[in-house]
C-alpha cells in the first residue's frame, strides 16, 4: 500500500509530467510555425518520452494498490522569441522538474518507502540525461548564433531523432 502522502505526491508528478508533454507539444508546433520540422520533429518525441513518464508513475501507483486521481492541465505558453529562447524554458523546465523527483524522493525517504524510492532512481537517472539534452542543445544554439547555415545543420540533426 502506499501512503496518502507519497500517493498525492505521485498524482501532482503525473500532472506534471502530463503538462510536461503538452509543454512540449507546444513547443513543437512553434517550431513547424516557424519552418524548422527537425526541431519540431525532436520536441515531438520529447512530448511523447513525458507521456511514457507520466505512465511509469501511473503503473506504479496502480501496482500499489494505490488511487489514481486525474486532474485539470494548465495551458501551457504558445509564444516564443527565437529557438534559442525555447531551449532556455526548456532546460529551466526540467531543472525545476529534477527538483520535484527530488521533493518525492525526500518523502518516500521520509515515510520509509522502499518500492517508490526504487522507483524513483530511474527517474533521477532520466533527469541528468533531460537537463543534459535541453542544455546541450542551448550551447549549440548559442555557438550558431544569427548563423542561419548552422540553424539549418542543427535542424537536420535534429530530425533524426526517433520516438523509443
Ligand atoms: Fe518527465
Ligand atoms: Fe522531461
Amino acid at each position: 500500500m502506499l501512503s496518502k502522502k507519497i500517493e498525492n505526491a505521485i498524482n501532482k508528478q503525473i500532472n506534471a509530467e502530463l503538462w510536461s508533454a503538452y509543454l512540449y507539444l507546444s513547443m513543437s508546433a512553434y517550431f513547424e510555425s516557424i519552418n524548422l520540422s527537425g526541431f519540431a520533429n525532436w520536441m515531438k518525441v520529447q512530448a511523447q518520452e513525458e507521456v511514457g513518464h507520466a505512465m511509469r508513475f501511473y503503473n506504479h501507483v496502480i501496482e500499489r494498490r494505490g488511487r489514481i486521481t486525474v486532474s485539470a492541465i494548465t495551458a501551457p505558453p504558445i509564444h516564443w522569441k527565437s529557438p534559442l529562447n525555447v531551449f532556455e524554458d526548456a532546460f529551466k523546465h526540467e531543472q525545476k522538474v529534477t527538483g520535484m523527483i527530488d521533493d518525492i524522493a525526500n518523502i518516500a525517504a521520509a515515510e520509509k518507502d522502499h518500492a517508490t524510492a526504487n522507483m524513483l532512481k530511474w527517474f533521477i537517472d532520466e533527469q541528468v540525461e533531460e537537463e543534459l539534452s535541453t542544455d546541450t542543445i542551448v550551447q549549440k544554439l548559442k555557438m550558431i548564433g544569427a548563423n542561419t547555415g548552422g540553424l539549418y545543420m542543427l535542424d537536420r540533426e535534429l530530425a533524426q531523432r526517433k520516438k523509443e
